[in-house]
């Protein structure tokens, strides 16, 4: 009988299939192939309350979108109670934000595995939730799995529909805000400075 691949495994796999279909993202599909590390696999936090609360909500919502989408997040499903979530370090500005959020490793420090040259993070935010503003030196390509709007600098907000893929350049200031149901991305980080950001886990 042929070995079943791990729920990562599986869940790189459908990422790259939604990728595949976009050319300029080809080496991201190559290196969501690459081989696994998974040496330095943190313990898993308990499931947060906000994530407990949401996530099936925002699960039901994605999965409607079509059948990829569908196994792409009941896959993330499967690995909710291996993840070490976290806050992102902040301010504090946003008590909304901070209570509101949760991110979580699964490629990179603090991840399930890592691979050269990519970190593949997730985001849930309950409703009404808006992301900080913020920048960093890596790419960054979100695949949004809500219908949510996104901002980055010199563009006003937009809704790039669930299945979506946001793709921001290096050090462009961005953001991500919740409507009236919650926001469920995840997010590739890749490129020059990601080597860098690998040491800075909540950085995000
Ligand atoms: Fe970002």
């Amino acid at each position: 009988m042929p070995i079943q691949p791990s729920p990562l495994r599986r869940l790189l796999d459908l990422i790259a299939h939604h990728l595949k279909a976009h050319s300029e993202h080809q080496t991201l599909v190559q290196r969501l192939g690459q081989p696994l590390d998974e040496s330095q696999r943190p313990a898993p936090s308990a499931l947060p309350a906000l994530v407990q609360r949401h996530f099936p909500q925002a699960a039901a919502n994605a999965s409607a979108a079509d059948a990829n989408l569908h196994r792409l997040v009941a896959t993330v499903a499967e690995l909710l109670t291996e993840l070490h979530w976290y806050q992102r370090a902040d301010d504090g500005r946003d008590p909304a934000f901070a209570e509101g959020h949760r991110n979580a490793i699964l490629l990179g420090p603090g991840g399930l595995a890592a691979v050269d040259g990519l970190v593949l993070g997730l985001t849930l935010m309950a409703p009404g939730v808006s992301y900080p503003v913020h920048r960093h030196p890596p790419q960054e390509l979100y695949l949004a799995l809500c219908d949510g709007q996104w901002w980055r600098e010199g563009q006003p907000w937009w809704a790039p529909g669930i299945g979506g893929l946001v793709h921001n350049a290096s050090n462009r200031l961005h953001s991500m805000r919740a409507g009236d149901q919650p926001h469920l991305s995840l997010w590739l980080l890749f490129g020059a400075g990601v080597e860098a950001f690998n040491a800075r886990p909540a950085g995000q």
